[in-house]
């Protein structure tokens, strides 16, 4: 088997001429040595740079940050320096924006089933926009409306609109058969834009819509933009926002549409199809996943002759659920070896107990793998960090950004002390 491809790695990764790799000029070997393993690599300028090819595509406020891909004090700044909106799907994302001192009114809530209090907490803060999801959520912002918490909420309707994305069904959104957003094919749609409009709880701005994330087919979006665009143009409101979804490469061989192409596409559609109002996206996985990579240390090399090897690192699906989740494919290497044949194939599995704490079924690594080596997995910058536990009382690892030569810590590594914080016997 092949040398990883480098495209796979964040743009500011650099092979030296020993082999040994670095990201935004920093070894990784130095960032593992000063903040132990695992640890969530970034190159910053990757993450900025998709960040501004996501603004250039859309236009200044068009882009929507999805903060449930990775968020952290810094990615929130981040994000919003370039110029990005941000959307929180909880009051705990809120309130980890709002604590990076991100303004309420670049951010919009999200979420299937919102409680009264992370509205209350919305609607005081001054968020930009509320997407309502359900019949049950303007009952609640009509109870909310009488406690007076600030101005009328400017809402956007979310609308299934019944067109089915190639991805996983665990993160596909678009099919009538949805727990997310009105159906636009049994009349709920028209029926919560009637009422929207006709309420004085709410005012509504917009309808949104999202079929799924890790989406390949540009032409998925453009189906959604059209049946989109039917119901909307008529509507005739300011805003359309078409979500997130856009896929990326996580393997050798995978090709995913650029920002660039996914823009084009879905503005093109709106521009042919008549429609007036505000066109934004919520990108997440297209701005983050590829600017990171896990560093691990391999921990043992357990050989079966005639079945197969096991190489375990010192992390696994409590920072990584994704294989585990969705049978998500990743590669790996060794950064001391970057561009050597990975001519062994082993299974890479992970610390925790139990025997489906795989990280990569089939992984590829150089002959020599052995205890001591670090190891690295690319394209974990989105829903890693984000989506990790603390299973078997693991504690996460740390985040650092690195950028021209400095490798900043952005989350420190919890300690011992972080996992009994909010156990009070
Ligand atoms: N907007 C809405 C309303 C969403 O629900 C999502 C993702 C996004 C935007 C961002 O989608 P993206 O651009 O990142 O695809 N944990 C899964 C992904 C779940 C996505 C949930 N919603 C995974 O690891 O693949």
């Amino acid at each position: 088997m092949s040398a990883i491809p480098m495209q796979l790695l964040s743009d500011n990764a650099t092979v030296g001429p020993d082999g040994n790799l670095s990201v935004g000029g920093c070894s990784i070997a130095e960032i593992a040595a000063e903040y132990g393993t695992p640890v969530f690599v970034y190159d910053e300028a990757h993450l900025r740079a998709r960040c501004q090819q996501a603004v250039a595509a859309f236009g200044h406020q068009q882009v929507v940050y999805a903060t449930k891909a990775f968020l952290c004090k810094a990615m929130a700044r981040l994000v919003y320096d370039e110029g990005l909106l941000l959307d929180v799907a909880s009051g705990g994302e809120l309130a980890v924006v709002l604590a990076a001192g991100v303004p309420a009114n670049v951010c919009t809530l999200h979420g299937n089933n919102k409680s009264m209090t992370e509205l209350r907490e919305a609607i005081t803060a001054g968020v930009r926009h509320i997407i309502v999801d359900s019949f049950d959520e303007l009952d609640r912002l009509d109870v909310l409306a009488a406690e007076q918490l600030g101005p009328v909420p400017k809402v956007l309707l979310r609308i299934t609109p019944g067109v089915s994305a190639h991805t996983h069904e665990f993160i596909a959104t678009g099919q009538d058969d949805s727990k997310f957003g009105f159906n636009l094919g049994n009349g709920d749609a028209l029926k919560a834009v009637d009422r929207a409009r006709r309420s004085t709880s709410v005012e509504l701005v917009g309808v949104h819509c999202h079929i799924g994330s890790n989406v390949f087919e540009a032409s998925s979006f453009a189906k959604a933009a059209a049946v989109m665009a039917d119901f909307a143009v008529p509507l005739d409101l300011p805003e359309l926002v078409l979500g997130g979804g856009l896929g990326v490469a996580y393997i050798e061989g995978e090709e995913a549409p650029t920002i660039a192409h996914w823009g084009n596409v879905l503005l093109d559609a709106c521009q042919a199809l008549g429609v007036r109002s505000k066109v934004s996206v919520e990108p997440g996985r297209a701005i983050a996943a590829a600017a990171a990579m896990t560093v691990y240390s391999v921990g043992t090399v357990k050989h079966i002759p005639g079945v197969r090897t096991y190489i375990s690192v010192d992390g696994g699906m409590s920072d990584n659920p994704r294989p585990v989740l969705y049978g998500s494919g990743y590669e790996s290497f060794l950064p001391r070896a970057v561009t050597d044949e990975r001519a062994m194939t082993a299974r890479l599995v992970g610390k925790h107990c139990e025997s489906g704490d795989v990280l990569s079924f089939a992984a590829q690594l150089p002959a020599d793998t052995a205890v001591g080596d670090l190891l690295a997995m690319p394209v974990t910058g989105a829903y890693g960090h984000s989506m990790g536990s603390n299973y078997n009382k693991i504690t996460r690892p740390p985040v650092v950004f690195a950028a021209n030569g400095d490798a900043r810590l952005v989350v420190r590594r919890e300690t011992y002390d972080d996992l009994l914080r909010a156990d009070i016997g």
